[in-house]
């Protein structure tokens, strides 16, 4: 290796490597040059991130038989806020589930949407669940639940957010929701708790 190299040069392929030199050198120029452009956009953009929250709920019918059979009515009202005032913000892959005591009710998904500068909207969903077969203990939770005044879903999903900041291209990545909606099954009443994608 060592002679074949010595050999090269000999043969003058010096202002190969010299070439070399000088794009490497270039690239990581560039490199460094793009790393600051970023770094200063995102200082002078300051994002702040993308959020999904719950903003409201209601519990419209729920009803359990003696077959076993749970049925579920829910309204749920998912809001997806982008406060960046100069950034456009899109929403893709939004896919929650919800759940009862660990059985699936209802997928609840929304198709790509583009939440404009500063601005924010709005996704009712209106969830019906089909005759949901539980065991004798799921329903026993039910009835405990019924009589408790107090039920309890689960909600869990996520969205995948995608930011358009201008010439520095976009920035992607995930919001998670993993919350417990909690309801007066006696008048429907959401109670109303933090249900959000915001970071703590
Ligand atoms: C963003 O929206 C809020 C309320 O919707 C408003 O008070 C505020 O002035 C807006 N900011 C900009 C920069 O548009
Ligand atoms: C529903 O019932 C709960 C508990 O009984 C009560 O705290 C709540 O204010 C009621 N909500 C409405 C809208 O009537």
């Amino acid at each position: 290796m060592q002679t074949k190299l010595r050999h090269g040069r000999e043969k003058g392929t010096h202002p190969v490597v010299w070439c070399m030199a000088i794009v490497c050198t270039a690239v990581a120029i560039a490199v460094i040059v793009t790393g600051i452009v970023v770094f200063v956009g995102y200082l002078v953009i300051h994002p702040s991130v993308p959020v999904i929250s719950v903003v409201s709920a209601h519990l419209d019918k729920i009803q359990n038989d003696i077959a076993g059979l749970l049925e579920a009515q829910l309204t749920i009202v998912v809001k997806a806020e982008n406060d960046n005032t100069k950034a456009h913000a899109s929403f893709s892959d939004m896919s929650f589930v919800l759940s009862f005591q660990g059985v699936d009710i209802a997928q609840l998904v929304a198709g790509p949407f583009d939440v404009a500068k500063n601005e924010s909207q709005e996704i009712p969903y209106k969830v019906v669940s089909s005759s949901i077969p539980l065991n004798p203990e799921e329903m026993q939770q039910v009835d405990l639940a019924l009589k408790a005044d107090l039920i309890t879903f689960d909600l869990k999903g996520h969205t995948r957010a995608r930011w358009r900041v201008g010439i520095l291209g976009s920035v992607k990545f995930w919001c998670n929701l993993n919350c417990q909606l909690k309801f007066h099954p006696l008048n429907g009443s959401y109670m109303n708790s933090p249900c959000t994608s915001r970071a703590k």
